[in-house]
């Protein structure tokens, strides 16, 4: 009995230890600058207001997925745009009353220049789509993460969007050794040189949702990194819905630059902000 004891302290000791050294690690990883929407104390809605009487439209790329979801729902809910078209490759259907505002463009995506004015006519274009290599292999990867979301932006620019929402990655680094950092880093610098009067970039972690499709690799990172924010806040991971909800707040807003990178933290944030739902 002394000696199992001695040997499970010894575990929980090394374990200990361990966890210890991988929180250190979090935190000194950590952004530790502080975010500029931290102290923004504008009335969130009064921008709605304000940007409501506008009567802007916007397209929402993916919006079949996990944050484009959100993102719909957190636009319908705040009413600011007059229309949404949702852009995808297959038809959606809603519960509940029809909303009038919303209307659906379902395109080939392997022939975009045949749906060129799917792209027009809309002030705001969002972005969530995305693959994974499990999923489509390293090309078909490419092609989701980069070919479609690179013409759908070369469109929208050509359509007449003034203001485009990419939802990229934390590490996105276009000289990245890593294919999905690459990528995402390259489709980034590609869209900027588009010249958009603003290009929101957003880069989350890994996204805390519990998603309808399986991905085993993700589920353990969801659930390692869920434990872990439950402890302390990390530039790791993020709730996905304030995914959503920063990408709507920042719509409203009028940053200096044409070009604004969100970090996780800077999502997480703004999508705090005072007003928001
Ligand atoms: N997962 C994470 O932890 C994480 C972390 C940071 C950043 N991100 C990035 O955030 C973005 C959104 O992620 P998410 O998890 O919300 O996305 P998601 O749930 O996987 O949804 C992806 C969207 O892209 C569409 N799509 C995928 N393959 C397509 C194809 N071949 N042709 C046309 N449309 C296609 C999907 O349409 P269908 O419904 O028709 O398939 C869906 O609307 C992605 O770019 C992702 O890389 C993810």
């Amino acid at each position: 009995m002394k000696l199992l004891g001695t040997s499970l302290g010894k575990e929980a000791w090394i374990l200990s230890v361990t966890a210890l050294i991988i929180a250190a690690a979090l935190v000194y990883f950590d952004d530790s600058a502080p975010s500029e929407y931290t102290s923004m104390a504008e009335d969130m809605k009064t921008l709605e207001d304000n940007f409501r009487l506008q009567n802007k439209s916007c397209f929402i790329l993916g919006a079949s997925g996990e944050t484009g979801r959100l993102l719909l729902q957190e636009l319908l809910e705040r009413s600011i745009f007059s229309k949404i078209t949702l852009i995808g490759r297959r038809q959606l259907t809603f519960e509940g009353k029809a909303n009038d505002d919303l209307l659906q463009e379902v395109v080939d995506f392997e022939k975009l220049d045949d749906y060129a004015d799917a792209f027009k006519g809309h002030d705001v274009g969002y972005c969530c789509l995305g693959t994974t290599r499990a999923k489509a292999g390293a090309d078909g990867f490419v092609r989701v993460d980069h070919d479609y979301v690179l013409k759908s932006a070369e469109l929208a620019k050509a359509g007449g969007c003034t203001h485009f929402h990419l939802e990229s990655s934390r590490g996105a680094d276009k000289n990245s050794n890593f294919l999905y950092l690459k990528v995402k880093g390259q489709v980034e610098a590609e869209i900027e040189s588009l010249g958009f009067e603003r290009f929101a970039i957003y880069r989350p972690g890994v996204l805390l949702v519990d998603r309808r499709e399986s991905r085993p690799g993700e589920w353990l990172a969801r659930k390692f990194f869920g434990a872990v924010s439950a402890v302390c806040s990390t530039s790791m991971s993020i709730p996905i819905q304030m995914v959503a909800k920063a990408m709507a707040s920042n719509t409203l807003l009028q940053p200096e630059q044409k070009t604004e990178i969100l970090e996780n933290k800077d999502i997480i944030s703004l999508g705090k902000v005072k007003g928001n739902k």
